[in-house]
């Protein structure tokens, strides 16, 4: 199923497989039509099928990631990049090891950074000197967060050092041996940043997504949830498979 609702496209897909593999074709469509775009990245369950999808679309020779950039949502704070749970060991493990993008051309907030706002200020005008993103894959948190913009009075505007959330800390702490290692912190895009992507594609699956979904897409605009920026975006496809579509398609 297909609808457009505001400024969202809302493409409902049967399963999470389809879900990954309407995304991936988006995604390749996008490298396709730019050879040299850039994509914002996410992590987390969500995009791992999507992500699997472009590696095989690249090894048949369907999309070329050789000119392509990336930079992604955030980083736990601090981390070492060789710790399993960093989200730069995740790039290399789902997505970056599986294609031919040059490690040069892939960008991550730096989690060895010493200092974390200098590290946020250089990320922020890196993705600014690469001509900003074309296209920015998100997955939304329980909570409403996009990347880790975590509930709060404003829309941080810019990349930024932030505390996590308890309840973002115990959501993740599912990849972890216990929640006391799920690091406090982490450096993460802005809303501002995620909103100045040219294109948005949100990623949905899940029973446990269903109310957040109709928040996001129906809810008021609140940085108390802060996927609700995106209804201010002007162009997000969102992709949900049919259980975390549940309380959207009746509203549609
Ligand atoms: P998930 O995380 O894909 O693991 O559900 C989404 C998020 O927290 O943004």
């Amino acid at each position: 199923m297909e609808k457009i609702y505001k400024n969202f496209r809302i493409l409902v897909a049967e399963d999470y497989e389809k879900v990954s593999s309407m995304a991936a074709d988006i995604i390749a469509k996008q490298v396709s039509s730019k050879i040299t775009s850039v994509l914002g990245l996410a992590t987390g369950s969500t995009p791992v099928g999507a992500y699997q999808d472009l590696a095989r679309l690249n090894k048949l020779g369907v999309v070329d990631f050789e000119k392509v950039t990336t930079f992604n949502l955030d980083e736990y704070y601090p981390i070492n990049k060789k710790n399993n749970q960093s989200y730069d060991y995740f790039m290399k493990d789902n997505l970056f090891n599986h294609i031919n993008i040059a490690p040069g051309n892939t960008f991550i907030p730096n989690g060895e950074a010493a200092d974390a706002a200098k590290e946020c200020l250089e990320y922020e005008s890196r993705i600014e000197s690469a001509g900003g993103i074309d296209l920015q894959l998100l997955g939304i948190g329980l909570n409403g967060h996009i990347g880790f913009n975590e509930p709060a009075d404003i829309f941080p505007q810019i990349t930024h050092h932030v505390k996590l959330d308890d309840s973002t800390i115990k959501a993740n702490s599912r990849f972890f041996d216990n929640a006391n290692d799920v690091p406090k912190h982490a450096l993460t895009m802005g809303v501002g940043t995620i909103m100045r992507s040219a294109q948005i594609l949100l990623l949905i699956s899940g029973a446990g997504k269903a109310e957040i979904a109709q928040k996001v897409i129906f809810g008021d605009i609140t940085p108390k949830v802060p996927g609700t920026a995106l209804q201010l975006h002007r162009s997000v496809t969102v992709i949900l498979d049919k259980p975390a579509a549940e309380k959207v398609t009746p509203m549609l």
